[in-house]
């Protein structure tokens, strides 16, 4: 691909789920494979930038070259990010962040007792949104969204909501879609602007997103 040559850039990517602890042996977590997050990570690493890899727990390889930061809670990946988004130039949010939390995690493992048991959960940190907060006129940053029903719309309101230049839209009623599979069928938005790809792997959806990500930085360089 001649068009991406990411030399001199700095990428942090978030990727897979977030694990949020009940007890010592039990968390929530959601279905996130981290493959579309890994992808973009290893690819960026390919066309040349410095990659940081910020990762919930994954059962993936962690591709040579990266930067690694494992994370379990969305509190741990937004401590990592708020580390490493001044840093880079670019930053693309693929992982599933948990929205809430248990509020208070057990010290010793729960005991099997009454016939109901409530957990009372609090919301956790919008990282997304903390990062288009804290966003320099120069970086790029790009979300994503997952979405079961009036998808575009949706997310053109979360890219303002949470400040973002781009924002990769998941089709997660489509066949081949979203969690775990090794394709994707995604709708890249930019202001006034939309790119809808057909299905296809995580490596070449990462291409098209990266190519986004450097016009975008490019332009910016320009302003
Ligand atoms: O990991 P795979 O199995 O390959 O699957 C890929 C994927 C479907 C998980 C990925 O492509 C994807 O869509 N990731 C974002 C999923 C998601 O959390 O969507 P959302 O609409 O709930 O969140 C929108 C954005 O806000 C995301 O960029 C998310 O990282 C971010 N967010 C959400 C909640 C939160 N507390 N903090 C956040 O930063």
């Amino acid at each position: 691909d001649k068009d991406l040559n990411l030399t001199g850039l700095t990428i942090t990517v978030t990727a897979g789920p977030t694990q949020e602890a009940i007890d010592p042996v039990r968390f929530i977590t959601n279905h996130s494979s981290g493959k579309m997050g890994y992808a973009l990570a290893s690819k960026a690493l390919q066309y040349g930038a410095e990659v940081n890899l910020i990762s919930g727990p994954v059962n993936l390889e962690i591709p040579a070259g990266v930067n690694y930061f494992p994370v379990k809670s969305a509190q741990e990946m937004l401590a990592a990010v708020q580390d490493k988004w001044p840093l880079s130039q670019i930053l693309i949010k693929a992982a599933a962040v948990a929205d809430y939390r248990v509020e208070n995690i057990a010290s010793s493992k729960i005991k099997k007792q009454a016939e109901t048991l409530t957990l009372k959960l609090v919301k956790n940190p919008d990282i997304l949104k903390w990062a288009g907060e804290h966003k320099q006129k120069e970086q790029v940053l790009c979300g994503f969204a997952m979405e079961t029903e009036n998808l575009l719309t949706n997310a053109r309101q979360k890219m303002q909501a949470k400040n973002c230049d781009l924002l990769v839209a998941n089709d997660l009623t489509t066949k081949g879609a979203g969690f775990a599979a090794s394709t994707n069928v995604a709708t890249i938005l930019w202001p006034g602007k939309e790119l809808s790809l057909p299905l296809q792997s995580k490596e070449d959806l990462a291409l098209h997103i990266l190519r986004a990500c450097q016009e975008l930085y490019r332009q910016k360089q320009t302003e």
